[in-house]
Parts: structure tokens; sequence; C-alpha cells
């Protein structure tokens, strides 16, 4: 549900709305623990006003203020701004219980200041910026009210033509644990609460066609898509959220096998589980309900706390304790749960928020100052053949920029902005022609076509233009509305005419840069070649502007690593770096060997690759426990070392990545695994040692019933600049180790 096109909606509703601002529970029940407050509040609660906490509803049309007075409404959605907020909430605690809301929204990459997208921010491969950039959006969201994130969306991208990748820090379940669980520390930070979603599988969807079913082996589901849900609730991750889909036939909001065994057992999850939007009505388009009060009952068997936006639980759940088809005691737990995250959040304890005081905190430029440091990491330079860049000002004195994205502060904000405001946005251009200014250079711009690229009707001026310049930059790509939520695609060319634009810049004989823009990557067979240099720029969000300008000239140089596989044609879906040998593996060229008689298997750009303004070579990789005994002991841990060298002439950062292979196992297992990225900074001619440490159990694999093995038997480390990695080193796990679904997190339980 876009968020922008309710907005103008919500600031008409918030003039009728009242703000009344009233202590929930005297100061004295403060020196309570959270569980005494929790069970005192209970025990004064109706069933209908414990059916209301469990009510989740967004700011329609049809929305009555009055629900939420009566105590119907625990939480609320889409009441983006923090008059809304705060007059939504003033109501609430003027209920009879006065018990305060759950304000919640999508803060995906921001909320006013926004971020890279999540997978352009994935690029960085680097945690401490991914907690900081999460936390300087929380505090953003919580200046306005908003105390409840449904992000960070841990689902592990597996086909790019899926829309909703970009919400996601990419294909490989270890960088998406890791990431995952950044934010949500972040978020915590920032005082707001998170939500790992979509539990579980969504990205699995036939096609990549957002909202199809999915069916995922389960030695698969645990090997690839549960661990970033596994990191996220290690981290403290204060709610999960069901998958809009149907997961091996069964609709994830119905599933108690998915949620009761796996998520509460053997994830150990504590938190709030919601559904997700109109996910317990969905249930009767999926065909495993007949009515509502159906709905209501498999999706509370399944132990869904809360019901986001389809109105079922309020309106069904108090009948169905009434008649015994619901215990009691379920309804009880299901409201504790949501009563300890507002206690815990402290709602309880602050009074209403008052909304004069929070447009100051918002775009302040310490958050900026985040959001650009994540724009110019997310960047990941893929060709610089002769050093095009950075711009050398002793040989470039005119700059010609060409393209649909080069001026879009639109674009820029990227499919889940929050509450982005256009102006606020330093477009690539306004960025560079300032840059220029400074430079002594000028700066020609034609944006040759719109965001579609269907008429050619520019080309001409931006040919001539080109024709003008020492330099073309050429941002080119997708627009915002071609990802995100409901946007897949059956194709993943740039739209339109822009591989001719690209043509014609090309044939004017200057040096062409490439900025490809857009919220997946997208095929740039031909493109590439045609080019001196390209470069993944993403979403980039606010500041997007500035840190494309000094990255390309050289103030920053570009230190991003490609989280997801780069496809050369769409008909390559689904494409990832962990893939397995096959029994007859791939041979070039060889017919009956695994893959395809028109197009090579291999991407154009592998997982973890990246280039910088200067070059690395990556040494031999040593390992300091060749021989590793993981038996009962999960402390285990594997180390390897490898020397990393800046054999060019400018500073740079790598990431050093380690990637595992077990030649000969029980089942057939990935060629490369990513188990270790260490970033390294060096100054020219500079050598350091980048060390691995990788826990023993994250060598083992899980069986379908969740049961985690280490096999003992030889296994190899690969180090390198990426997915392609050729060095390797071997060693040898001596005692294996097999432990029932689950005992790796109870293993590693703080
Ligand atoms: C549906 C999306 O699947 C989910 O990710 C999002 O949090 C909700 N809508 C609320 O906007």
């Amino acid at each position: 549900m876009s968020v922008g096109s309710l907005r103008t909606r919500r600031f008409l509703l918030a003039s009728l709305l009242v703000a009344v601002g009233l202590a929930a529970e005297p100061a004295s029940a403060r020196s309570e623990s959270i569980d005494e407050r929790v069970e005192a509040l209970l025990a004064r609660m109706s069933l209908e006003e414990k059916a209301g906490q469990l009510n989740l509803v967004s700011l329609e049309p049809d929305f009555d203020p009055e629900s939420v007075r009566r105590g119907e409404v625990g939480g609320v959605i889409n009441f983006s701004n923090q008059h809304l907020a705060s007059n939504i909430d003033g109501i609430a605690r003027a209920s009879r219980l006065g018990i305060p809301l759950l304000v919640t929204l999508d803060i995906v990459h921001g909320y006013r200041t926004i971020f890279p997208l999540p997978l352009g921010l994935a690029s960085s491969f680097d945690p401490d910026l991914v907690r900081r950039a999460a936390a300087a959006q929380g505090r953003e969201s919580v200046a306005v009210g908003v105390n409840w994130t449904f992000s960070p969306m841990a689902d592990v991208a597996r086909d790019l033509r899926w829309g909703r990748v970009v919400e996601g820090l990419g294909e490989d379940p270890w960088l998406t644990s890791r990431l995952t669980a950044a934010q949500v520390e972040g978020f915590r930070d920032g005082g707001l609460a998170s939500t790992l979603k979509h539990f579980a599988g969504y990205s699995a969807v036939l096609g990549g066609r957002d909202y199809d079913v999915t069916f995922v082996p389960q030695s698969e589901l645990y090997d690839t898509h549960l661990p970033p849900f596994a990191a996220g609730i290690r981290s403290g991750a204060d709610a999960v959220m069901t998958a809009l889909t149907a997961l091996n036939g069964v609709p994830t909001t119905a599933d108690p096998g998915l949620m009761g065994r796996i998520l509460r057992r053997e994830l150990g999850f504590r938190g709030v589980l919601i559904a997700d939007w109109q996910a317990v009505g969905s249930l009767i388009k999926h065909g495993v309900a007949k009515d509502g009060p159906e709905a209501v009952r498999k999706a509370f068997a399944a132990g869904v706390d809360m019901d986001m936006t389809s109105g079922l639980y309020v309106k069904h759940l108090p009948d169905e304790v009434r008649a015994g088809r619901i215990g009691q005691a379920a309804i009880d737990q299901a409201v504790r749960r949501v009563l300890r995250l507002k206690f815990g959040l402290g709602l309880f304890d602050r009074p209403v928020l008052d909304p004069a005081t929070a447009e100051a905190k918002l775009l302040r430029p310490e958050t900026r100052a985040v959001a650009r440091e994540a724009a110019r990491a997310s960047f990941v330079l893929l060709k610089n053949d002769g050093a095009a860049l950075p711009i050398d000002k002793d040989r470039v004195k005119r700059i010609a920029l060409v393209g649909p994205f080069a001026d879009s502060q639109w674009d820029q904000m990227g499919p889940h902005e929050g509450n982005g405001q256009v102006g606020d946005v330093i477009s690539i251009r306004s960025a560079l022609a300032d840059r220029a200014r400074f430079e002594g250079l000028s700066l020609d711009y034609a944006q040759a076509c719109d965001r579609d690229c269907a008429a050619s009707d520019g080309f001409a001026e931006a040919v001539a233009k080109a024709r003008e310049a020492d330099l073309v930059v050429a941002v080119v790509g997708e627009g915002r509305d071609r990802s995100g939520e409901g946007n897949s695609r059956s194709m993943l060319a740039m739209p339109g005419l822009q591989q001719e634009l690209i043509k014609a810049l090309a044939e004017t004989g200057k040096p062409v840069v490439l900025l490809v823009f857009g919220g997946r990557p997208v095929e740039l067979q031909g493109a590439i070649d045609r080019v001196q240099a390209a470069m993944m720029i993403w979403i980039p969000g606010t500041e997007g502007g500035p840190a494309l300008a000094e990255t390309l000239f050289g103030d920053v140089a570009p230190s991003g690593r490609m989280p997801v596989s780069w496809p050369r044609s769409v008909g390559q879906m689904p494409l990832t770096y962990d893939r397995r040998p096959g029994g007859r593996p791939h041979e070039p060229g060889a017919r009956w060997t695994l893959g395809y008689n028109d197009q090579t298997i291999f991407p154009l750009f592998p997982f973890g690759y990246g280039l910088s303004y200067t070059r690395f070579e990556h040494g031999q990789p040593e390992v300091t426990t060749p021989k590793l005994g993981v038996g009962d002991r999960y402390e285990a841990v594997l180390e390897v070392r490898a020397p990393v060298t800046n054999t060019g002439d400018r500073p740079g950062r790598t990431i050093a990545q380690l990637y595992l292979n077990q030649p000969v196992a029980g089942r057939s297992r990935p060629l490369r695994l990513l188990k270790g990225a260490v970033p390294v900074s060096l100054a020219p001619g500079e050598t350091k040692t980048a060390t691995f440490r990788v826990p023993s159990r994250d060598l083992g694999y899980h069986e379908p019933d969740g049961t985690l093995v280490v096999e003992r038997g030889a296994y190899r480390a690969y180090v390198g600049a990426d997915s392609d990695a050729t060095r390797f080193v071997e060693f040898e796990v001596e005692t294996g180790w097999r432990g029932p679904p689950g005992s790796n997190e109870a293993s590693r339980a703080p």
C-alpha cells in the first residue's frame, strides 16, 4: 500500500482527530516489572478489549477514530506524520484503559531522510554502517511518533524478477543474516521496534511473480531462507511478519508447523507474530478458509498474534472464544506479547508526542551525513577501462551528463520512501553541476528521454552535447516504479530505448561512463562493451547526488560489492552463486553438461564483485586450524588468514571474502558458500592480513527435518575478491556434529 497516495487524505482526516494526552497508568506502577504490569492490565481487560489489542488498522477513508476510543485498536499503520500519529495515540490514551498505540510504518530505507535502498546498502558488506543507518532512520521515525517499523526484510533474493529484492540484503544467507541483525540492532538503537519479514520463503515466488506461491524443500528452507530470521531473532527482533504466500501448499499465515514448530520452538522467537496486510482475510482467497471466522481460527491456531488490516480478529475473536473454539489462554498469550512490546518500548511511560517538536529532528545534518556515507558505500564499480574514473581534471574540461535518471529527484527516493519529500533530494545533476563549477569545468545536461524511454526525440540533443564533451556520464537503468512490492518484471532489459541511447552516445567516440540506476541489475550486454566505465549506483536517496560527485571526482573510491549475481539475460533466472555441481558439471561449450546452448551459465558479474580506483591482489590463504574438532564444542572456530596487497597507486578499501566448499559430503553441497567478509583499507603498496574466524556450526548443512549436520572430512576455504575466488586452503573436521532442529540457535543464545 503506497504511503504517498494516502497522504492527502490523511491530512484531511487529521483535522477530525482530537488529541488528548492522558497518562495510561499511575506513576506508582512504574516500579513494577513489565510482566507484572502486563498481568495487572490484562486482568482489567474485557474480551473485546483484548481482541482490540490484536487489531492493527490502516488510515483509510472509512477509518473511524471512535473505534480507537472504544479500545478496538491495538496499533495503526500509515499514520505517517507527527500530527496524525500524535492525534491517534492521544485518542487511544483517552480510551477506558488508556493503552497507547503501536504506530507502525514500513521504514525500509528512511523516513524523511532517504537512504539507499537496502539492496544497495548491502553492497557495503558493512554491518556497522547498516546498523548506524538503521539507527538514524529509527531516530527520525520515533521523532514523528512511529514506534514500530515493518522491516528489515530478511528474505534472501533468489530471482531478480521479483520486485521486492530491493527491500532485502541480497542473495546470500550469510550476508543477509549479518546485515539483518545489524538492522535490528540499529532500529533498536534508534528507539524503534523491528519486524523480520516475511516468514518464510516469500522470495521463492514462482517466476519471480510477486504474491505467487512458493515451493521450497525443507532442507533449502533451513539452509537458505531461515538463517537471516534466526540471526534477527538472536539480535532481539521484536516481531515477525507472515508472508502473503503459500509455502508448499499452505499459506504461511495458517501454518502451525512453520510458526509453532519452526519459528517459536526451533528459532526461539518470543515476540509478536503479525499477519501481513490482510493476510488473515486472504486465507479465504487462498482457498483454505470458507469464511472470516474460519480464517481467524486458522490464523490463530498457527500462532498469529496480530491481524493487520483485515479486521477479522476484532470482529470474530470474542465470539470464537465465547463459543470455546479458541481458548481464553491463547488470546491472553497473544495480548501479553503485544502489551509486552508496548511496555518494552516505554510507550506507557512517555507522554503523547508533541508534534511541534518533530520537524526539527528531521533531515538533521548528522542524519544526512550517514545517508551520504551509506550512498557512497553502496556504489559498485563494474568496469573502469583506462582509468576512466575518477574524472581526470587535467583531461576532462567539459562533461555531458545525460539520461533519464540524471536529474530525477523522485526516482532517487526509491520505492519505499517513508515520508520522503522530493524537494529534499539532491539530484545527480545538481550535485555534479556544483562540483563542476567548483572545479572550473563545464557541465552540459540533456535528459535524452524519460524513465520509460519510449521515444528517441531527445537523443539528438544528448548526442550533440556528447560530441562537445570530453567525457559523457550517462545515468540509465530502471525508475523507482519498476521495483518494490507488486513490481515484478518479466524482463530485465533497461526499459525502452536506453540501449540505443548508449549506442548513439558511444558512437560519438567520446569516453562514456555508465551509471546504472535502479532497484536491481539490468541486462547490460551490448552496452557494457561500448562504454569505458560502469558503476551500479542503485537508488541512492536524498544524498545520492553529492555522494556520487564525491566518488566520480575521486574524493573517495568506490568499495561496494555486488550482493547479488549480475545476470547476462533474464533467461538465466534464477541465478545465484551458491549453485551445486550437478552430475554433469558445466563445461563451456560441451553439450552434455549442465548449461544452456545459447547462453553461458555464468553471470556478467559474480556475487561479491566490485572494483576500486586501485587494484588489489589477494594472496594464498593459510589455515591456522587445519584440524578442527567440532564434536560437542560449538565454540570450535576455523581460522583462516590471507594477505591482501594494494598493487595500484591510490588508496582503497576491498572486502576479502571467504567461501566454503565441502568437496565430498553426505549430500551435494554448493560449490561456494560465503562465510566471511573482512574489509581491508590499504595505502598504495601496502599489504595487510585478513583474518577470518568461522564458527564451526557455520560449516554445516540441514537435513529436511532441520537437523544441523557438520560432517567430518575434508573442506576447502576459498579466499579472494569475489565468489569466483580460486585460491584455497584445505582443512579437516576431525569429529563431526549433529544437532536436533534449533540446536544451533540454542547453542548460540546469549
Ligand atoms: C504488505 C507488505 O507485504 C509488507 O511487507 C508491508 O509491511 C505491509 N504491506 C504494510 O505496508
